[in-house]
């Protein structure tokens, strides 16, 4: 294990244990910057470039409000940090449990400056936050990840680029910003295709589907003749993700791969570990470690990937943030994603993602409240089946309001328990 980032193991620390590493880090007061130390300063005056540590005590705060901050939060309470957080809305899923939840528009450069002045280091929870508010947070406190990560993974254009640029592996895609590209784009990509949204896009929206050269110029309307990527569709096999977190210091660490459906375009349910061969298992966590690397990443990240029929693993995208198919770690593995990016984003050691048993995750839509409040107490009798409600007062269509993690001895028995439990919640 090793004692602070930037340390290569505990011999270099000098330090025997964990604990040893504890009295070295003394806790401090809580205020924004105090408990923050640079160690490698008073033990190895050479290194002065080791970034901080930043202490239980410290605020953290979180740009977002949704379901991801709140599971970020629960877990940087348990370990004793403090949470801001700032979003539009009130009362939200991550303000419920935050310290303090400032209510302000992410436009607002001066709320967001303000914001990162009162904490000790920013992370996001949202990613598409203006690329102005993360310069803002940058001038004044820490922000893991960078603005340059943000910026990649926030705009589809900029995301594929950036992957095919680096050797990864992409579908065919163009883009589209004006009625001349529409030809060559397609003469490029060919039918089937997916016509997105540059930014902005998430749970499928912003999205088309082009079966025929012809459905292309209309669907380009639909989306408002705005910026957008046109990708080939792929013939999918299976989609899987892989979670990893990365501190300033460069140490890394992958969780295994999980399997995910989806729904209309929204993640349904997700397996782990991934049912797959053990080779491409391999390829996807270092095609995962390489994204990070070449973004310089430091906090927790996912990568989403399409593995096609033929065998073949391809990126979607990635999230740079953690995910929702990343979940079922907060049930099923000593080290939940939320508490690895507190890890990283805090220079700490990063966490074991050992799995205590295989887990599947099933998300709970607005939809399941279509007939009245769902049965929590029939879920609830699943003793191996594990209940999360993210604190949302409006169940719409397609909303993402809890899910359920069911453990077992296999994947395939785990997504079989939590889809009976999901089942008997409607009754
Ligand atoms: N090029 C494609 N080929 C096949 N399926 C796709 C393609 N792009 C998206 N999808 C399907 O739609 C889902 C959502 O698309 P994605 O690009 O990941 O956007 P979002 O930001 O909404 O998650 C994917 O997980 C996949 O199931
Ligand atoms: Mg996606």
């Amino acid at each position: 294990m090793k004692c602070e980032a930037g340390a290569s193991d505990n011999a270099e620390c000098g330090v025997r244990s964990a604990d040893d590493c504890q009295l070295l880090n003394p806790q401090s007061i809580r205020t924004p910057h105090s408990a923050i130390h640079n160690q490698s300063a008073i033990r190895n005056p050479q290194s002065a470039m080791t970034p901080p540590t930043i202490l239980p005590g410290a605020i953290v705060g979180v740009l977002g409000g949704g379901q991801l901050g709140r599971m970020f939060a629960m877990a940087a309470r348990r370990l004793g940090y403090r949470v801001h957080t700032l979003a539009p809305e009130h009362d939200t899923p991550t303000g419920q449990i935050a310290d303090v939840e400032i209510n302000a528009s992410y436009d607002d450069v001066e709320a967001v400056r303000a914001f990162a002045k009162g904490v000790d280091v920013v992370t996001f929870e949202f990613e598409n936050v203006p690329a102005a508010a993360a310069a803002a947070a940058e001038a004044h406190a820490i922000v893991r990840p960078n603005g340059r990560a943000l910026a990649i993974a926030q705009h589809r254009l900029r995301e594929k680029t950036f992957l095919a640029d680096h050797g990864l592996p992409v579908a065919p895609f163009a883009r589209i910003d004006r009625d001349a590209d529409l030809a060559a784009a397609m003469a490029k990509v060919g039918c089937p295709a997916v016509l997105k949204t540059a930014a902005f896009g998430y749970d499928g929206k912003g999205q088309v589907a082009i079966e025929k050269p012809d459905d292309l110029g209309p669907a380009w309307e639909t989306l408002g003749r705005r910026e957008a990527i046109l990708e080939a569709f792929v013939d999918l096999q299976r989609e899987i993700s892989v979670v990893g977190a990365r501190t300033a210091g460069g140490e890394w660490s992958p969780f295994a791969p999980i399997e995910n459906e989806h729904l209309r375009h929204i993640l349904d349910v997700s397996v782990a570990p991934a049912r797959i061969p053990a080779l491409t298992a391999a390829l996807a966590v270092d095609v995962t470690r390489r994204v990070m690397e070449a973004l310089d990443y430091v906090g927790l990240l996912c990568v989403e990937f399409f593995i096609t029929r033929d065998g073949r693993l391809l990126v979607n995208e990635i999230a740079p943030r953690p995910h929702n198919s990343g979940h079922l770690t907060f049930d099923a593995c000593r080290t939940s994603q939320f508490e690895q990016q507190l890890r990283a984003i805090c220079g700490l050691p990063l966490g074991s993602t050992e799995m205590f048993q295989p887990a599947a995750m099933a998300n709970l839509l607005g939809d399941l409240w279509e007939g009245g409040e769902p049965r929590w107490a029939a879920a609830l009798a699943y003793p191996d089946v594990k209940l999360h409600l993210y604190g949302k007062s409006s169940p719409r269509p397609g909303r993402k309001m809890g899910h359920l993690t069911a453990l077992a001895d296999s994947a395939s028995e785990a997504k079989a328990r939590v889809l009976q439990a999901r089942a008997a919640l409607k009754g």
